[in-house]
């Protein structure tokens, strides 16, 4: 089945009298299990397209379909509710709130939605990160590193059909970066979780299952 669909999208953002093509009519299917890079230079749209596969954003035209369900007619209130259900994100910036120690912040989406056995859930996403010895800590109490596998667990521990991370490793040195990836790519083979990562990271390209490499808001490769 494919998780995400996005049939002939385009959004362009306007600043003032200038119009700023982000997307120009994409195409992309994302089937589950798949390890999907994003590449591409700066500016060349990729924020942009995490941003609508995270249904954050609608386009201008196109339909982006996630979970078999076409999000262009959903109210804001459903679209929140589809974003909890299906997508787990993890941000550059980690996200985290200060004041909650690791497990605290793992749990807080699930309690959120009123989860049962919020705890116990939290605790297995920590250990599916190498974090058992650290539930206790809060942010300021650990490594960038260490802050963005916590930030990790939170994303998968609700078992979400796509994980979405936009350059996850930019605040972390390379070889940090380099054990982040590989953590990803290690979620995706046992779990059979769908990730979809923009990085510039080399090595992680070899490992994906697939490249996308984007160019002035085209897809300009494809590889599998
Ligand atoms: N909120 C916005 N308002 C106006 N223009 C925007 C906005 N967000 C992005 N853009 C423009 O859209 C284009 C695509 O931006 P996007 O952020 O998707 O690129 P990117 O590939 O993620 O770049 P980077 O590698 O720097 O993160 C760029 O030309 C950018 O300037
Ligand atoms: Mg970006």
């Amino acid at each position: 089945m494919n998780v995400v669909e996005l049939v002939n999208i385009s959004k362009t953002y306007h600043l003032g009298k200038i119009e700023v093509p982000a997307l120009r009519r994409i195409s992309l299917s994302v089937a589950q299990g798949e390890f999907l890079i994003i590449k591409g230079q700066s500016g060349s749209g990729k924020s942009t397209a995490l941003n609508l596969i995270g249904a954050m954003d609608l386009p201008d035209s196109g339909e982006v379909h996630i979970a078999g369900r076409d999000i262009s007619k959903l109210s804001d209130y459903h679209l929140s509710l589809m974003r909890r259900k299906h997508i787990g994100f993890i941000f550059q910036s980690f996200n985290l709130i200060p004041v909650l120690n690791a497990l605290e912040n793992v749990a807080y989406p699930l309690r959120l939605q009123g989860i049962c056995g919020y705890r116990q859930k939290a605790e297995a996403a920590l250990e599916q990160v190498g974090l058992s010895n650290f539930m206790k800590h809060r942010p300021t109490e650990l490594s960038g590193g260490q802050i963005q596998r916590v930030a990790i667990a939170r994303g998968i521990v609700s078992k979400p059909d796509i994980i979405l991370a936009d350059e996850p490793t930019a605040n972390l040195d390379s070889e940090t970066s380099a054990q982040i990836l590989e953590l990803l790519l290690q979620l995706n083979i046992q779990q059979k979780l769908t990730f979809i990562v923009s990085t510039h990271h080399a090595t992680v390209m070899e490992k994906a299952s697939r490249v996308l490499e984007l160019k002035d808001g085209q897809i300009l490769a494809d590889a599998a």
